[in-house]
């Protein structure tokens, strides 16, 4: 992005998250969900850090929960309680650990994760075990004398505990314990019961009551408001009194305080980032709201002595749970026909993680959905996912619109997508369909050699699928023998295919029974079938038809990902690197390999038993190697390894399969890579051994 288009941007972010702000902490409402205020948080923040001297004060980037009220006495903190650095996938956190590399080159790292609960932030003091003062965390420098509310709270102690002895020290002069106000999910809605049947309003969310419920001034009211407390850090003059974050759990739960029992330190990034993938669902059965983890160096030497960039310390982040909403940008509407010829608008975008899994696209429906939503190329969407899997477009923020946004005239743009296509809409439906009678072809060179016209009791489907099978079939694409236009009408009207997949599937008596079959020529289609169950991958990836892949891309394609699941998992963006590749051959792809019917089919074949193989035609010492990195490599970043493999002539893969040469373990690695390598005789290797094939 420019840096005008940038500042512009920036502006407009900031606007519409102010406007969510007040709303939310003002007026008590909700204009848009926190999942989508927190991602359009998230991308002025990216922005921010690519242009810093567009960064101004006022940023809500900039903020630290509220300043402080009147009416309750200021304190000043200790030390500041700062906040942390939001991130949204596994890729985030790895950046996170290199940057932390690149600063202290050759440490040991160990990792310290606790669940992110939603509460409010409060600092409590002990003098010589006696708890004494409560603090909010206010501005970060100065909070709020909470005291007297904070008292309320059963589960805190008045008085430390030295349970075995061993922490007379804690007991002495200042402790400071620091955690999050909570209120469990059952009381919030016994609460709010109650509300009901008094005909009072509902409280919103129980971390905003829990926060009105300490900043009360009167100190009855907030007793009747269940509260508890879960501690994460203590503070002590000498720090070296708390050598580890593992260490200060434990103390405190020795203390008498109680700290999450999920918290966990661990040696290898992979096992850290499988535990936190290991509580997205099961958080849910939890007493108190989380909305992700908090993962901080357990050095907390090192901790400290990575010091803090703004209002957040670098030796630890906030790994937030894909949120069920998302927003992000449309770039581009496409039009995809379906296996029945509807034409279907989709809209791509720049990838969002949703609920867990990265998305770059979502079907519009139709014509009269991108209407009624007005949703324009350049507009910024709220992504939510229908019944959790499949990616839709919410709404749109109006706010965040372009100048230069361009709406989508969807006949006119079937016209220039499809030139040679031709479409009808009957009056009762939303849907515009292929016609049939138009003699025309959407795969590429051979099936346009046909020359058959169609009586009218074809249906769609059948015309579609008839196009499909006869390009797969042909000389350039799979290339068997005796599957010509003939046999492939006769196979799809005679429902023994039904999708490509099929042709594997059919047996020689099924094949006896129609007209133009005996013994031996149906023993050969068989036979010739069944030969090309390995078909080269990219006549494989020719001859799924994909729109704008021809047989030269389809090479291309497969010479840079060498096999399928790489191929299915590339974005946008990862494509157009690709040489010959650019924006629209990107987007279809993405299109086709994010359309469910197109995925089954996939699934399809591997049950069939095809498997395509790649065999690199290129020259060099890895050809007909492939590799899988896992942990982080010191020498060279993943993507230089990645490219230094292919130029070899080796393939690069993302997960260890069936043909995978060899299982790099990179530092931090975990071990269930690498069984799971050895169980499929992938020779495992560390990053020595790659650097010498790689003639490093
Ligand atoms: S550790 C340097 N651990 O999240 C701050 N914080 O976004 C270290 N929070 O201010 C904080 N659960 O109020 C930590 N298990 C946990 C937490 C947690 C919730 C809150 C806390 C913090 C905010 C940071």
């Amino acid at each position: 992005m420019k840096h005008a288009e940038a500042e512009e941007r920036i502006s407009k972010l900031k606007t519409v998250i102010n406007e969510y702000r007040y709303h939310y902490h003002v007026l008590d409402e909700s204009i848009m969900s926190e999942a989508a205020a927190d991602s359009l948080k998230h991308e002025l923040s990216q922005l921010e850090e690519q242009f810093p001297d567009l960064i101004t004060p006022d940023s809500p980037t900039q903020r630290v929960a509220g300043k402080p009220l009147d009416g309750f006495q200021k304190v000043e903190h200790s030390s500041r309680m700062l906040s942390l650095q939001d991130v949204f996938d596994e890729g985030e956190v790895v950046s996170w650990v290199e940057r932390i590399e690149k600063l202290v080159p050759g440490r040991k790292l160990q990792y310290f994760a606790d669940l992110k609960m939603d509460g409010l932030a409060c600092a409590l003091v002990y003098i010589d075990g006696v708890f004494t003062q409560a603090i909010t965390r206010g501005d970060s420098f100065v909070g709020e004398d909470v005291t007297t509310n904070v008292k309320t709270i059963e589960n805190i102690p008045l008085r430390l505990f030295d349970t075995d002895g061993k922490l007379s020290n804690f007991c002495k002069g200042r402790t400071e314990v620091r955690g999050e106000i909570v209120m469990y999910k059952d009381d919030f809605a016994r609460l709010n019961d109650d509300r009901r049947s008094k005909n009072l309003p509902e409280f919103a969310n129980p971390r905003n009551l829990a926060a009105g419920t300490i900043r009360q001034l009167d100190p009855r009211l907030v007793a009747e408001r269940p509260l508890k407390f879960r501690a994460y850090d203590l503070l002590r003059e000498d720090p070296t009194e708390v050598p580890t974050q593992e260490f200060a759990y434990e103390t405190l739960r020795a203390l008498g305080i109680s700290a999450n029992s999920q918290a966990k330190s661990f040696d290898h990034l992979d096992e850290l980032i499988e535990y936190i993938h290991s509580w997205s669902e099961k958080r849910e059965a939890l007493p108190y709201f989380t909305d992700g983890f908090v993962v901080k160096l357990n050095d907390r030497a090192l901790f400290s002595e990575l010091g803090v960039v703004g209002k957040t310390p670098r030796g630890a982040i906030a790994f937030k749970y894909a949120a069920e909403e998302a927003t992000t940008i449309v770039k581009d509407i496409v039009i995809s026909i379906g296996r029945t010829g509807a034409a279907t608008p989709v809209a791509v975008f720049d990838p969002v993680v949703v609920a867990g899994t990265t998305v770059q696209h979502a079907s519009l429906h139709n014509a009269d959905e991108i209407a009624r939503k007005d949703i324009r190329v350049g507009d910024t969407v709220v992504i939510y996912k229908a019944g959790d899997i499949i990616p839709q477009v919410e709404r749109v923020i109006l706010e965040l619109r372009p100048k230069d946004s361009r709406q989508f005239d969807f006949e006119s743009e079937l016209k220039r997508q499809y030139p040679e296509l031709e479409f009808e809409k009957p009056q009762s439906e939303a849907v515009y369909r292929l016609k049939i009678n138009s003699n025309s072809f959407i795969y590429p060179e051979s099936a346009k050699q046909s020359t058959t016209t169609y009586p009218p009791i074809v249906t769609v489907t059948n015309f579609l699928l008839e196009r499909g099978l006869e390009h797969f079939a042909s000389r350039g694409a799979i290339d068997i023998d005796g599957l010509g236009e003939k046999n492939v009408q006769l196979l799809v009207r005679n429902q023994l295919v039904k999708d490509l997949a099929d042709i594997y599937q059919i047996t020689k008596e099924q094949l006896l029974k129609l007209e133009r079959f005996a013994d031996l020529s149906a023993e050969n289609l068989i036979n010739a079938i069944a030969q090309k169950k390995n078909p080269p991958l990219e006549k494989f990836i020719f001859g799924l038809g994909i729109r704008h892949v021809g047989a030269q891309t389809a090479i291309d394609l497969a010479n840079h990902y060498g096999s399928l699941d790489s191929l299915k998992q590339a974005t946008i963006d990862e494509l157009k690197v690709v040489d010959g590749i650019g924006e629209v051959v990107a987007e279809s792809i993405v299109a086709w390999f994010s359309d469910e019917d197109n995925l089954e089919l996939l699934n399809k074949f591997s049950n069939c038993g095809v498997t395509p193989v790649y065999e690199s035609k290129q020259s060099g010492p890895l050809v007909g190697k492939s590799f899988v990195i896992t942990g982080s490599l010191e020498k060279m970043s993943r993507d230089m390894a990645a490219e230094k493999i292919r130029t070899l002539g080796g393939t690069f893969q993302t997960a260890v399969g069936k043909g995978t040469t060899y299982l790099v373990m990179g530092a931090k690695a975990g071990a269930s890579k690498a069984d799971k390598a050895r169980a499929l005789g992938t020779e495992v290797i560390d990053e020595k051994a790659l650097l010498d094939l790689l003639g490093e």
